[in-house]
């Protein structure tokens, strides 16, 4: 029978890409992280185009997609995301691509360039997807839908204990602002906003653990 394919969006640090590797792992299933995409993309901006003042130069990035090439890479079940050949993994989460990701992929010349290799990974099914619009636009007909919310204060928390375990120093309320700035930009883009699809299952786990959170989630979905 026919692996699912299941759509998981939702708010930034609500454990979107934690809990859908579990769910991954558990119903033998492909795990992609989307927001490491964009995370990615935007880690090469930084690297390679900005102009004299230290911004992101667009269209010098836009004319560069083509030679950006980004690749997951299983290591003992743990999905590494490579660029041209080079771990950026640890890069990615830094305060300074958090900052920047939002602009980078609001620009409909970087979604569309991300667009296909969502798609393609999906057709044949098996497939666990998370992100801000894999419900509404990369995979409209996916089997499940989940629409992931909590607090604010959680979300904080949860966003700034992620970035002690990788050895990243930062500031509670930057990383508060940083998650509040990047929700507003995420949800008011013209192209493909953030936003709960139709038939997607709300799940605020202000309250529930992550493992609470996954078993919620496996009650909806039936044996396949
Ligand atoms: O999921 P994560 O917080 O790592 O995503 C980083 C950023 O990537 C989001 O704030 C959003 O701007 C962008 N993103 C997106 N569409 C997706 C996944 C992520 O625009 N499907």
């Amino acid at each position: 029978m026919k692996k699912p394919v299941i759509a998981i969006d939702g708010y930034s640090s609500t454990g979107k890409s934690s809990i859908s590797k579990i769910i991954a792992d558990k119903l033998g299933l492909i795990h992609m992280d989307t927001g490491a995409l964009y995370r990615g993309i935007t880690w090469y901006a930084l690297q390679h185009c900005l102009d004299e003042k230290g911004t992101i130069d667009l269209n010098r990035l836009f004319s560069s997609l083509h030679q950006i090439e980004l690749e997951f890479k299983n290591h003992d079940g743990i999905l590494i995301l490579y660029l041209n050949n080079t771990d950026i993994s640890k890069e990615i989460r830094s305060n300074e691509v958090s900052d920047h990701v939002s602009l980078v992929a609001k620009q409909k010349e970087v979604r569309d360039f991300l667009l296909q290799s969502q798609r393609s990974l999906a057709e044949k099914g098996g497939v666990i997807m998370d992100g801000r619009d894999i419900g509404t636009v990369v995979l409209p007909d996916a089997d499940y839908k989940f629409f992931l919310t909590a607090s604010i204060d959680e979300r904080t928390n949860r966003r700034f204990l992620e970035l002690s375990g990788l050895g990243i120093q930062a500031d509670r309320e930057q990383v508060k602002q940083n998650l509040i700035e990047r929700d507003k930009i995420d949800s008011e883009r013209e192209i493909a906003p953030l936003r709960k699809a139709d038939d997607a299952i709300i799940i605020d786990n202000s309250a529930l653990t992550k493992e609470e959170t996954i078993k919620l989630i496996l009650s909806y979905i039936q044996n396949f």
